[in-house]
C-alpha cells in the first residue's frame, strides 16, 4: 500500500511536517505500507489556471502523479486565518476530479491556538467530500504549546497521530472496491482552448 503524506505549510522547520512524521512512521511500522511524503514548501506548483489537470507539467504533474498514485492519505496544514493554505489549496485546484475518489483520508491540522480546530470540520472535511474520499474519524489538532525545541512533545496528540494513521491503514486495507462511486463530468479547457 503506497500512503502520501501530503504537507500545505510554506515554511521551514514546519509543525505540520512534524506531526505528519509520527503518523507516517506509526503507518510505515504497518506490514506493506510505503509512505512517502509530498511537501509543498519544496515542491513549486504552478498557480491553477483552470486548465485540464492532464495538461500540467513538470514538478505540478509529479504531485499530481503522486496523489493519484496513492492508496491513502495524510493530509495536513496550518491554520491560516482560519482555514487550510493557500498551497495546499492549489494543490487540490490542479488535481483531476477522480484524483482522491474512495481513497482514506486522514487530517492533520496545526495552529497557534485551538481557536480554529473546528476548521478541520467545516474547511478541510468538505474539501475531502468533493473529492469524493473518505475523511476517517480521528482528525488531529495541535497547537504551538504542543511542540517545543523542533519536536511534537505532546504525548496525547503524538497517541492522536498514531491512532489516526492506524485508522488509515485499516480503511484503506478494507475498503470495498467501487467505494467512491462516480462523479459527474465537469468539462474543463484543454491547453490548446481558448
Ligand atoms: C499567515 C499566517 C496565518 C496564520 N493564521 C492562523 C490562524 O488563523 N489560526 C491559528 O491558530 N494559527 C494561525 N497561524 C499560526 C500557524 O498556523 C501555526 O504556527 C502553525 O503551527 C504553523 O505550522 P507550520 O510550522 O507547519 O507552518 C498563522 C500563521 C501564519 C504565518
Amino acid at each position: 500500500m503506497d500512503l502520501l503524506a501530503v504537507s500545505g505549510s510554506p515554511s521551514s522547520p514546519s509543525k505540520t511536517v512534524l506531526a505528519l512524521d509520527v503518523a507516517s512512521r506509526r503507518a510505515a511500522e504497518h506490514d506493506d505500507v510505503h509512505v512517502d511524503l509530498l511537501d509543498l514548501r519544496e515542491q513549486e506548483l504552478v498557480f491553477s489556471d483552470g486548465r485540464d489537470p492532464a495538461d500540467y507539467t513538470g514538478t505540478t504533474r509529479d504531485a499530481i502523479d503522486r496523489v493519484v498514485a496513492a492508496d491513502a492519505l495524510l493530509v495536513g496544514t496550518p491554520m491560516y486565518r482560519g482555514g487550510y493554505t493557500g498551497r495546499l489549496k492549489n494543490l487540490f485546484d490542479v488535481l483531476p476530479n477522480d484524483a482522491l475518489a474512495g481513497k482514506p483520508v486522514g487530517l492533520v491540522a496545526t495552529g497557534g491556538t485551538d481557536h480554529h480546530y473546528l476548521a478541520l470540520e467545516h474547511e478541510l472535511k468538505p474539501l475531502i467530500g468533493f473529492f469524493r474520499a473518505w475523511a476517517v474519524p480521528g482528525a488531529v489538532y495541535a497547537n504551538n504549546t504542543h511542540f517545543s525545541e523542533g519536536e511534537l512533545v505532546d504525548d496525547g496528540v503524538r497517541a492522536r497521530l498514531r491512532d489516526l494513521a492506524d485508522a488509515v491503514v485499516g480503511f484503506a486495507r478494507g475498503m470495498p472496491a467501487g467505494a467512491g462511486a462516480a462523479a459527474p463530468d465537469i468539462p474543463r479547457k484543454s491547453a490548446t482552448e481558448a
